[in-house]
Parts: C-alpha cells; sequence; structure tokens
C-alpha cells in the first residue's frame, strides 16, 4: 500500500472572524470528498469542531500541542480594519520565522464578504501584502442555520450555494502546495493605507465617487 504524504495546513484570523466555522466546512467537505482530515483547535473556548460533532464540547489541547505543527498557513479576514491587522501581524510572524521551518503562507481566506467594497478592501490589501485571496466566503444566513443545529454547512445544506464555496475552498487548499513568504506592511504603511481607505468609503457615502461598490 502506498504512503501518502499528511498535508498540513494551520488557519489564523482575528478574534470572532470566522476560524472555526470556515475551518469546520472545509474539513467536513474533504471529509465528503472521501479524505481523512483530523482539525486541531488552539483555542481556549474548545468551540472550534463543535459543529463537526452535533454541538458538543471536548477539552482543548491547547497546552498539550505548540508549535511546528503545519507547513501552509492560512488566514481568515474580512475587510474590518482589525481584521485585516490581525492578518498584517501574522505576516510578520511568517516572515519572522520563515528561515527556520515555520510555515509559509498560503493565502488569504476572505470572510463575510456581503458587498464589493468589501472584496475591494481584501484585494487591495493582498496585492500590497503580495499574497493572493484563496476564497470569497459571503456572509451568510445558511451559515447561521446551520450553526443553530449544530452542523457545518456542508452537513445541513449540501445543496446551498454556501455548501459549494466551502467545497471550492476546501479543493483548493487541498491541491494548494506553493506557500510564499508575505510582505507585511509597516505600521506607518498599514496606516497610510487604512487612511486612504477612510477617504475612499467616505467619498463614496456622500456620492463623490460613483462605483459599484456604492452601498455600504
Ligand atoms: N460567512 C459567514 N456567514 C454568516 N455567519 C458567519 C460566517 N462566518 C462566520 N460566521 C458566524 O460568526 C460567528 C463567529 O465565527 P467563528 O466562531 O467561526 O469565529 P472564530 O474566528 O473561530 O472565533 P474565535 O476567535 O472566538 O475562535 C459564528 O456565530 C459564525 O456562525
Ligand atoms: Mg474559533
Amino acid at each position: 500500500m502506498s504512503q501518502k504524504k499528511v498535508k498540513t495546513i494551520t488557519i489564523y484570523g482575528k478574534g470572532g472572524i470566522g476560524k472555526s466555522t470556515t475551518t469546520s466546512n472545509i474539513s467536513a467537505a474533504l471529509a465528503d470528498s472521501g479524505l481523512k482530515v483530523l482539525q486541531l483547535g488552539c483555542d481556549p473556548k474548545s468551540d472550534s469542531t463543535t459543529t463537526l460533532r452535533g454541538g458538543g464540547y471536548i477539552p482543548t489541547i491547547l497546552d498539550t500541542l505548540r508549535e511546528g505543527l503545519a507547513e501552509h498557513a492560512f488566514t481568515v479576514t474580512s475587510s474590518d480594519f482589525m481584521s485585516v491587522y490581525a492578518s498584517n501581524n501574522l505576516f510578520k510572524g511568517i516572515q519572522k520565522y520563515s528561515n527556520t521551518g515555520g510555515a509559509l503562507l498560503g493565502g488569504v481566506i476572505a470572510n463575510s464578504m456581503n458587498s464589493t467594497y468589501h472584496q475591494a478592501i481584501v484585494d487591495d490589501f493582498v496585492e500590497h501584502t503580495k499574497t493572493k485571496v484563496v476564497e470569497y466566503v459571503p456572509r451568510s444566513v445558511t451559515v447561521t442555520q446551520s450553526e443553530l443545529q449544530g452542523k457545518t454547512t456542508i452537513e445541513a445544506f449540501p445543496d446551498s450555494a454556501q455548501a459549494t464555496v466551502y467545497r471550492q475552498l476546501a479543493s483548493t487548499i487541498f491541491n494548494h502546495n506553493e506557500s510564499k513568504v508575505p510582505a507585511p506592511l509597516s505600521e506607518n504603511d498599514l496606516r497610510a493605507w487604512a487612511m486612504k481607505w477612510a477617504d475612499t468609503l467616505l467619498a463614496i457615502e456622500s456620492g463623490e465617487v460613483r462605483s459599484s461598490g456604492a452601498s455600504i
């Protein structure tokens, strides 16, 4: 029997941004396609696998598992500045440890996208940091309904548009091999970048700029 190499990936992102939800759906989609998946959470709330286990809780493994777990790192971000800020900090960490066997960056999972301006902000951030978006995941009530049932969207609503997005994301991650060192923005550059978007959004809101992202 041929021995297949285990692929190890890690998912980061600001608190509450959608890491557990997105990751559980990726795991469910990969398991659905016949793969064996082990999802480990480093989450003090120990809820990252909740929807995979019908809503129950298990003890955290935060204290027993530490570093060196993954080769490919992905970050979940929305277009909110604090979320972009957390991703930029992750990029700094990846850059710092890139020479000593740390995980490299696979890409950015853009979560809670429900306006073209959300997408434009994340697109601009990845361009500035020499990274890429691996999937745009819409904010969807289907996710809320799945969570209320204690399930992933893949299980609760397998035929939904949202499940299709998670399956596509799972497939992209499964086939992904080339992770890179990102180019994080300095504190000053990130601040300047944010101010530019503050001005742009203000201009869109006041009608000064007409764009497809005008529906803030
Ligand atoms: N695309 C989405 N559409 C609708 N709701 C979403 C989406 N992504 C996440 N959510 C909801 O946002 C809330 C927070 O998500 P989640 O628990 O996955 O975040 P997290 O990053 O794991 O948080 P923490 O840092 O606290 O572990 C959940 O109630 C989840 O259902
Ligand atoms: Mg979580």
